[in-house]
């Protein structure tokens, strides 16, 4: 699939075939969101690969979102803060935070591009699935990533988002394009 097809139809998809993928392309997620930036290039992401039916069920209950029960995986996205705190101090929190979003979507690309279901899920109990993983009190929950085939009957089309005109400024924020951008020119730095 061609890069910007993958981007125009990645969309969150809730409708789920019962056809179990192979854990193979699970784990070429995976390893397309271990490749997202990372601060220092700290790797402070780990992935819980889950495919026991009554797992996942309690985890959907946790989340309290009928449509995890359907997915044969569950990818749960897990940060340890304790080395960015280290290195980053106060913007340690934030900087986890970008790069599991970073990697959430690397993730959900390369799902997009083998024709594989998901959706992004942050509403859920991290006390309930911290309970039922074993997860210790220092990783923090970042997502829930069920991983499926698309229900054939359904052909879901990407969202409408916001046209581009309304999505950027020129130089400073708020402004609009009044004038043409400044070359910069090497003699100028
Ligand atoms: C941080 C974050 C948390 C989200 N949590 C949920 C969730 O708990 N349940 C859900 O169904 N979708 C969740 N979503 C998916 C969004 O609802 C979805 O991305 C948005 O509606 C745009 O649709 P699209 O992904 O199809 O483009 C979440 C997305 C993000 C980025």
């Amino acid at each position: 699939m061609k890069f910007d097809n993958i981007i125009n139809t990645r969309a969150s998809i809730k409708r789920y075939s019962s056809k179990k993928p192979p854990i193979e392309k699970v784990l070429q997620a995976v390893e397309s969101a271990t490749h997202a930036p990372s601060p220092g290039n700290l790797h402070l992401l780990k992935y819980i690969i889950i495919d026991n039916v009554d797992t996942i069920y309690e985890i959907s209950e946790a989340c309290q979102q009928e449509f995890i029960k359907k997915a044969p995986f569950l990818v749960i996205v897990c940060s340890d803060s304790q080395q960015a705190k280290t290195m980053y101090d106060e913007r340690a929190k934030t900087y986890i935070k970008q790069h599991a979003g970073a990697s959430i979507e690397n993730f959900l690309l390369k799902i997009t591009e083998m024709k594989l279901a998901s959706c992004w899920v942050g509403a859920f109990s991290d006390t309930t699935i911290k309970r039922i993983l074993n997860i210790p009190g220092n990783i923090e929950i970042e997502a829930v990533l069920p991983v499926a085939y698309q229900l054939k009957t359904e052909s879901k089309k990407q969202k409408p988002k916001i046209q581009l005109d309304r999505a950027f400024f020129f130089h400073k924020y708020g402004e609009k394009f009044k004038t043409p951008l400044k070359r910069v020119r090497r003699t100028d730095l």
